[in-house]
């Protein structure tokens, strides 16, 4: 793993190497293509494209939730004091435990439609990561709602709340334990416009407060031109017959 990104001079946290997911459904099959993928620590990325290119294939892929197909290299490393993580090789080694700890600790992540649990109040959501990684209360969650305005909304159920209000309880909840990455699967697919933009920008924002590097999806490029995400090329092609559909992403 070379020292450091050209991009932005900052040691890598991802850097991936011929990786290759395929997936089939009703004979119908897609294929991941990642010919080289750097990603640096504080940088903000963004795939965007259609639905059904490959964004949460990538994305599972990099919160090590959906394993490779195939992978000439695929290195994490999210601290600079430590080396290099080998994610195929534990994947190879069959160490789920071991790729779970590693996503609880140093990975936040946005679902598309919020992800939270409806039996907990928002204040036990957002502090769900730290609770299972027995971080303390440190005032963190408060000042997230805070700058999130949904402060007042702490002591509720998520049912209670609007969709914007909950899409914002889920960014809280994926920062609140401090994660060196935060990736968002479209995280404001389901809010009109104008929301939208209002809550990518508190989003973008607050990871650059927390100095968290972002991963971001979306099928939108409109909403998010200005907030300065450096954007994946992809390309996406299908088979004569279109029993295949082609993604390499690139970047
Ligand atoms: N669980 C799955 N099993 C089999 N194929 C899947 C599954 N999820 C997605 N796919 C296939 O992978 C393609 C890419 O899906 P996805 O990564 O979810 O795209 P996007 O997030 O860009 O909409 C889909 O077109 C579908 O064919
Ligand atoms: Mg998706």
């Amino acid at each position: 793993m070379s020292a450091a990104a050209p991009k932005s001079g900052q040691p890598l946290i991802y850097l991936l190497h011929d990786v290759v997911k395929t997936r089939e459904s009703e004979g119908v099959a897609f294929r991941l293509r990642v010919p080289s993928l750097q990603i640096a620590r504080g940088e903000k990325i963004a795939l965007i494209g259609e639905s059904g290119c490959g964004k949460s294939t990538l994305l599972d892929m990099l919160a090590f939730i959906l394993r490779p197909s195939t992978a000439g290299a695929f290195r994490f490393r999210p601290q600079d004091d430590s080396g290099p993580l080998d994610v195929d090789a534990y994947w190879q080694r069959d160490r789920h435990n071991r790729l779970g700890d590693m996503r609880k600790r140093h990975i936040g992540y946005v679902m598309q439609t919020g992800g939270l649990l409806s039996y907990l109040s928002v204040r036990e959501n957002m502090s769900l990561c730290r609770s299972v990684l027995g971080m303390g209360d440190d005032g963190t969650v408060e000042h997230l709602a805070e700058k999130l305005g949904i402060a007042s909304h702490l002591g509720k159920l998520p049912d209670a709340l609007s969709t914007g209000e909950r899409q914002r309880v889920a960014i809280g909840r994926a920062l609140a334990h401090r994660p060196e990455i935060v990736i968002a699967d479209e995280p404001t697919a389901s809010l009109d416009p104008y929301a939208a933009e209002n809550v990518m920008s508190l989003f973008i924002g607050l990871a650059e407060d927390f100095n968290s590097t972002v991963i971001l999806a979306s099928h939108a490029w409109r909403n998010i031109r200005e907030l300065g995400l450096r954007r994946l090329a992809h390309r996406t092609t299908r088979s004569a017959d279109r029993k295949l559909t082609q993604t390499v992403v690139r970047g």
